[in-house]
């Protein structure tokens, strides 16, 4: 199968350094990533060739976090998500809202586009603080148990859910969510291009906007393509 007509997910799970060319061109991997990077590159006008150069460019010496966390265990990753991509969030969304307040209140008159991404990027960090807080005290100790019930051969554990495919539905939705709020803020500010002559705290603004989306892909790319899908096939039996 030639790579343009692969999901653009599923690229991104064998090679996941290609996750770098994906956010360079504005692809998303994650939630929309389930449909062939031709279609995904026709839909932001790019040239498909342009992708597929870049991706065979990639040194093949990346470190592949992905392949990495496929077979490790479900209890590590799940640590590592906390500890890398939910404490980045709770550090880093503060940060962000006092940036975006200097930058509204110096050329917020001029720049109609930034209390829209201000707006944008409080509705983000607010729907992504309570998620993470479900993840952490709901499902990530259900997905750890689970692990532990299944290598001990022992029953599943007590959820205060049926399957865990209903929290993981509301997991992804909320992933959906959040992508489209990012994707709002890409677009407003024009892949976070600052305009001419720009003051430096713009400058961090957006840097600090793109840094934070693109950890949040890479942090969605893990839960709903490597995470999400181990637990399903474990709670089936399956893993
Ligand atoms: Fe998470
Ligand atoms: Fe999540």
């Amino acid at each position: 199968m030639t790579l343009a007509v692969k999901q653009v997910r599923e690229i991104a799970l064998e090679n996941p350094a290609s996750s770098r060319v994906f956010e360079q061109y504005g692809i998303d991997y994650c939630c929309g990533g389930h449909r062939p990077l031709a279609d995904a590159c026709q839909e932001k006008g790019i040239a498909v060739s342009a992708v597929l150069e870049a991706i065979e460019n990639l040194s093949s010496a990346e470190p592949a976090a992905t392949e990495v966390w496929a077979t490790r265990s479900l209890a590590e990753l799940v640590e590592h998500i906390v500890w890398k991509h939910h404490n980045y969030i709770r550090k880093e969304f503060p940060r962000l809202q006092q940036l975006a307040e200097k930058v509204v209140a110096r050329h917020g008159n001029t720049r109609s586009e930034l209390a829209q991404i201000q707006n944008d990027l409080e509705a983000l960090g607010e729907e992504l603080l309570q998620h993470i807080q479900k993840e952490e005290l709901v499902l990530f100790p259900y997905i750890s148990k689970l692990e532990s019930a299944y290598r001990s051969g022992g029953s599943r554990p007590y959820g205060c859910f049926g399957s865990i495919l209903q929290p993981i539905d509301v997991m992804l939705r909320e992933h959906d969510s959040a992508g489209r709020l990012s994707a709002r803020i890409r677009e407003l500010s024009v892949d976070f291009n600052p305009p001419e002559g720009a003051c430096p705290t713009y400058h961090a603004y957006y840097s600090g906007l793109r840094e934070f989306i693109e950890d949040l892909h890479r942090h969605i790319h893990l839960e709903n393509n490597i995470l999400f899908p181990r637990a399903i096939e474990m709670e089936r039996g399956e893993a």
